[in-house]
């Protein structure tokens, strides 16, 4: 049996039986040599736990055997990728039970394989001509689905997770509203929100980091927003009598987070 399956196997009961993050069980267990091959199977295992217990439940010999995570790992790697390494009984009777396994559809595959894109029509309204296959969002406006690689650099698509343009598209400021994004390098979220108003208004951007302030500063230009305001400083040492924040109605807050809720972005 391959020691990266029965690695994971052991992440994910520390996950399921909430005694440690991901990240925690893989990071902090010397053992485990490739971190990043071990992070990937728990993830992709974990996003398809629907189908696997589906199988679990459907085909009776799988109930027979002990090591379930162990088989849901397994399982995953045969439904995703049509193949299992090593050996090892649990193999076997996964091998013996293939006709009732379906292999995800190549659809989903292909699905996994889109990035998404956000026009900055602060820069133009009209999508650039590409080869790619480009499909809008159904949600946010001005998102699209894009197979990459981009055929050719273009400075007004700028890749952003889907996830990540909820904020800005929920909080969803006025045009001409006082807005604060009190987390805001490198600008991703900032950006959007300088997108939604239009131009107008103003956006007090801040990070505390002055090379993410810097960052958030080039994006800012190559953006060409002019109603954003990048002030380098800590946003909870902010003066709240300061006249410039007299009238905000609108604040975007992203703190640094561990990532640990991350899942390969489902
Ligand atoms: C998750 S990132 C923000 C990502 C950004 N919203 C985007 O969409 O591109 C968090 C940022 O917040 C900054 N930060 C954390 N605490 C802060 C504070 N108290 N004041 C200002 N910036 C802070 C960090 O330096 C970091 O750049």
């Amino acid at each position: 049996m391959a020691l990266q399956y029965k690695q994971a196997a052991k992440v994910i009961d520390n996950v399921l039986k909430k005694k440690a993050s991901i990240k925690t069980s893989i990071y902090q267990n010397n053992e485990i040599k490739n971190k990043k091959i071990i992070l990937a199977i728990v993830s992709k295992t974990l996003a398809n736990m629907n189908t696997i217990e589906d199988l679990l439940r459907d085909i009776k010999d799988f109930r027979t055997i002990k090591q379930k995570t162990m088989l849901m790992v397994m399982l995953n790697d045969y439904i995703t990728n049509g193949k299992i390494s090593g050996g090892g009984a649990i193999k076997s009777v996964i091998l013996k039970n293939k006709e009732k396994i379906p292999i995800l559809e190549k659809k989903q595959k292909e699905e996994e394989t889109f990035k998404y894109y956000r026009l900055n029509t602060l820069r133009t309204k009209v999508f650039p001509s590409i080869s790619n296959k480009v499909e809008p969002d159904e949600f946010i406006p001005n998102l699209y689905k894009l197979t990459p690689p981009l055929s050719l650099p273009i400075d007004t698509l700028l890749s952003q997770d889907k996830p990540s343009c909820f904020p800005a598209f929920i909080l969803k400021p006025p045009e001409n509203s006082i807005c604060i994004d009190a987390c805001a390098a490198p600008g991703n979220k900032t950006t959007h929100l300088a997108t939604i108003m239009n131009n107008t208004g103003i956006i007090y951007a801040f990070d505390k980091d002055s090379k993410r302030a810097e960052l958030l500063r080039t994006t800012v230009k190559n953006y060409q927003a002019t109603n954003i305001e990048v002030i380098c400083g800590d946003f909870l040492q902010s003066d709240i009598e300061d006249i410039r924040f007299e009238n905000v109605t609108h604040i975007l807050c992203d703190p640094s987070c561990s990532g640990s809720g991350i899942l390969e972005r489902h």
